[in-house]
């Protein structure tokens, strides 16, 4: 296999609460992308996604950690010349609402992308190029003009995407990037990103809260729970062979469309809530919920190895 094109080794991202409160929102994670990848990483709400995204393209600086692009280790980088790297890996939020200033005309937020990295000479030319983006998107290119009131859910999400890829990215972390949309506008979102990958051969870190939509989309998929990636494979071979209890809980969520299969199927209902990440339970952070949990579980911490081929999982049972 050739050289990965982002590594990720043992990243960190604490967060000082005062009081020596320490929140361990990303504990230790590692992963790797070939270039046109796509990774899935999935986890319920607070294991730490958004974070880690955030802590990759460094909105937050890593607490500990190595984040490589194209074999260059970015968390060492002088900030003069981070901008350089920073281009290279963009963000699509959660959120097309809140993501996007009510106050500037889409011309502007997407020129604004462009001015930060010198990508267009000259007004004529900033138009030109952002109408050009905007019907990349399948948004109207005249439409520039409006503010992101006149958009609906799914056009704003197009124009966050458009934002991201104006600076001409290699790297895109996509931050659960349909979950604030309608379900019918889900579908055409998600095969516009795909179209996007192919045409420009794009690498994707793929944030999702649980396992349905992530099939169509990755490769592999990374499974996070309090802040550790408890499973990682190809995405065929986890939807067949889950191999950590967390996983086979997440997958029997998922409806099934077969109506005798989903009556039939066992239903894997997870006890509790997420324990707090300041104080993780001891030994494995997923004993507490664990249908299967022991004496073992409680004591040792289970460490990611390969229980099939290609295949990692944190248990001591898998
Ligand atoms: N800036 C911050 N300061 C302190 N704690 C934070 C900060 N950002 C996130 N956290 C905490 O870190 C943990 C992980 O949050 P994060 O937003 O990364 O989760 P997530 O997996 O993206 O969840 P969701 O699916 O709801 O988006 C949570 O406990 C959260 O409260
Ligand atoms: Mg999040």
């Amino acid at each position: 296999m050739s050289k990965p094109f982002i590594e990720i080794e043992g990243l960190k991202k604490h967060f000082d609460l005062g009081s020596n409160q320490i929140l361990k929102a990303v504990n230790d994670i590692s992963f790797s992308l070939q270039k046109g990848e796509t990774l899935g990483l999935v986890g319920e709400s607070g294991c730490g996604k958004s974070t880690a995204g955030r802590t990759i393209i460094r909105l937050y600086e890593p607490t500990a950690g190595r984040i490589s692009i194209d074999g260059t280790d970015i968390t060492k980088v002088s900030k003069s010349k981070f901008k350089a790297y920073r281009s290279k890996m963009q963000m699509v939020f959660q959120d097309p609402y809140a993501s996007l200033n009510p106050r500037m005309t889409i011309l502007d937020i997407i020129g604004e992308a462009l001015d930060i990295h010198g990508l267009a000479s000259g007004k004529a030319e900033r138009k030109r190029r952002v109408e050009e983006l905007l019907e990349i998107v399948g948004l109207n290119g005249e439409h520039a003009s409006r503010y992101p009131h006149e958009f609906s859910g799914g056009q704003r999400q197009r124009i966050g995407i458009t934002r991201a890829l104006a600076v001409q990215p290699q790297f895109m972390i996509l931050d659960e990037p349909i979950s604030a949309l309608d379900v019918s506008i889900q579908a055409q979102i998600i095969n516009l990103l795909i179209d996007l990958q192919k045409k420009m051969g794009l690498t994707y870190l793929f944030v999702a809260h649980d396992l349905s939509m992530i099939k169509y989309m990755s490769d592999r998929v990374a499974v996070m729970y309090l802040g550790k990636i408890v499973e990682l494979a190809k995405s065929e071979d986890l939807y067949a062979n889950p191999q950590h209890p967390y996983t086979k809980a997440l997958l029997s969520a998922i409806p099934v469309p077969d109506p005798d299969v989903e009556e039939g199927k066992e239903r894997i209902v997870l006890k509790g809530d997420l324990p707090s990440p300041v104080s993780p339970p001891s030994g494995c952070a997923f004993r507490t919920r664990c249908p299967a949990a022991t004496e073992r579980c409680a004591a040792e911490v289970p460490v990611l190895r390969e229980t099939r081929p290609g295949h990692i999982a944190a248990c001591h049972y898998a």
